[in-house]
């Protein structure tokens, strides 16, 4: 049997349209899917929308639909995007589906049961747009301390959650498991904050309707990070145990942003541990984008609309950008300016350039029929050489969710073939007749590397990647790199199409 791997993304409220940041967390789960697959791997990759809760709640209001209209409506957008984006997700969760209500609300009975969910008065202070529970202490001038907005008391009859119990063996999964949560800067931050102390968490409500039921008790609504959180598994069957639950559960990875560490390292581990329940081998927080420098946010009017980008630069251009420009778990800013740099300077000089080049002299010199290599020199061997070794490099980075370290190791190839060009100057061996074998070694090596490289490049640029293979004339649907990444993939007498320029340059505004 194949290996499994489970690839999340969170689930986006669908009181926002989508933009740039939430097609980045989508776009790297997509790119770690696509690199899976192609390594033999059964991959099971989910996104979603969360439909519930207060804030929705309150959106839906102020347009005067019911939360569900607006979450239907807001919903074909987020599809619509991920298939311009090309995201390859195997299943697509709503929280208003029946199949994930009936797991929240088993995941709610099972902790009941097991005697950590108690009924108490809640006296405390929300904030909605977080959807999350404070202290009077923990409020920075009454106000939210994480994003600054204006709290509200709640004083109401609540379910809780006895999180306080779940306090020390979080703590001790944490230090057992270094690669749970990361980056590592993320996993001391989480780490001090147990430390200091976990309270038991408000886990239903009573002020509003729009979500889960409490079984039992119809009064109450499930807090909607309890019903969000669970979808990782109710979108895998549960609480069927057979089948993909049992195939994908535990989650390989839950990519998300650094804004909602805490709940997917604090709340979700404990709600795992009451029930049972194997955690997720890793937490990924990445960082934040802004936007020309800064933060995006509707009454700036800055916020950069992914559709609009892919017209505009095309969508491979977008992708290979947002994963290029920053180290995968920093912040980092969007600028026009540098996309377009980027695409001139890496997309359309490094690697356009070779790809025409090669493929234009295999169709001047040999009609595009690609030649037998004759026997190799020393520069071939090193050139050669220098794929296995990125290869490995490649997935080792990629394990790491260091999608820029891949790209720059891939990029590195690129340079390579560049200079392999530039050395053994294929137009000089062309005008001596007794250098064909030599010509032909040449060409050889360098359409084999284009080869490599177009299978590497195509979890990141889908469409790249397979107008590569079709210019060799190997099937642009078959990406899979798993038995197909050994030198000398490419069968002579293959014909090879002379390659149009794969990326435009642009002007600079
Ligand atoms: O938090 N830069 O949904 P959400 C980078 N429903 N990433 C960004 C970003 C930015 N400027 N803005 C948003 C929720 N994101 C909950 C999640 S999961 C069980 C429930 C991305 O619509 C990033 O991945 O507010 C962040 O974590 C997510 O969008 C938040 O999306
Ligand atoms: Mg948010």
């Amino acid at each position: 049997m194949e290996p499994s791997f489970y690839v999340t993304t969170p689930i986006y409220y669908v009181n926002d349209v989508p933009h740039i940041g939430h097609a980045y967390t989508t776009l790297a789960c997509d790119v770690l899917a696509r690199y899976k697959r192609a390594r033999g791997f059964n991959v099971f990759f989910l996104t979603g929308t969360d439909e519930h809760g207060q804030k929705v709640e309150k959106a839906a209001q102020a347009k005067g639909e019911t939360p569900l209209e607006l979450a239907d409506r807001v919903v074909k957008r987020f599809q619509a995007l991920w298939e311009k984006l090309e995201i390859s997700h195997t299943d697509f969760i709503r929280t208003s589906q029946e199949r994930h209500k009936k797991g929240v609300q088993n995941l709610f009975r099972k902790i009941q049961a097991s005697g950590d969910i108690y009924l108490g008065d809640y006296e405390d202070w929300y904030c909605t747009p977080c959807e999350t529970f404070w202290t009077e202490t923990q409020l920075m001038e009454g106000n939210c301390p994480d994003c600054g907005r204006p709290t509200e008391k709640l004083k109401e009859k609540s379910y809780f959650f006895r999180m306080s119990k779940y306090q020390d063996a979080l703590i001790r999964h944490i230090e057992e498991n270094p690669d749970f949560i990361q980056p590592r800067s993320r996993r001391n931050e989480i780490l001090n904050f147990v430390r200091e102390g976990l309270r038991d968490l408000s886990i239903s409500r009573t002020s509003f309707s729009w979500g889960i039921p409490v079984p039992e008790d119809e009064k109450h609504v499930i807090y909607v990070w309890f019903d969000a959180l669970t979808n990782y598994i109710t979108a895998l069957g549960y609480p069927e145990y057979e089948g993909n639950f049992k195939t994908f559960w535990p989650a390989d990875v839950h990519l998300i942003g650094k804004d909602i560490l805490r709940f997917h390292t604090v709340y979700w581990p404990t709600f795992l541990m009451a029930a049972g329940l194997p955690l997720p081998k890793k937490v990924f927080a990445h960082g934040w984008w802004t936007v020309e420098g800064q933060k995006m946010s509707k009454s700036l009017q800055n916020v950069v609309e992914p559709n609009m980008l892919i017209e505009k630069y095309g969508v491979d251009a977008i992708r290979y950008f947002l994963l290029r420009e920053v180290p995968f778990g920093l912040d980092g800013d969007f600028s026009h300016a540098a996309l377009i740099h980027r695409l001139n300077s890496d997309l359309a000089n490094d690697l356009g350039n070779l790809v025409s080049r090669s493929t234009a002299m295999v169709s001047k010199y040999f009609g595009g029929s690609l030649p037998s290599p004759g026997p190799l020199q020393r520069e071939d061997e090193a050139f050669i050489g220098r794929f296995p070794k990125a290869l490995k490099l490649a997935d080792e980075q990629m394990d790491e969710l260091a999608f820029n370290k891949v790209l720059q190791t891939i990029w590195s190839l690129i340079g390579d073939a560049n200079k392999y060009i530039d050395d053994t100057a294929p137009w000089m061996l062309a005008r001596d007749k007794e250098k064909k074998e030599r010509l032909a070694t040449v060409m050889y090596n360098l359409i084999e590397a284009v080869r490599l490289i177009g299978l590497l490049i195509a979890p990141f640029m889908p469409e790249t990647g397979a107008k590569i293979e079709s210019i060799l004339g190997n099937d642009p649907k078959n990406m899979l790199l798993a038995d197909r990444d050994a030198w000398g993939g490419m069968k002579p007498g293959a014909l090879i199409q002379k390659a149009e320029p794969l990326f435009p340059r642009m002007e600079k505004e």
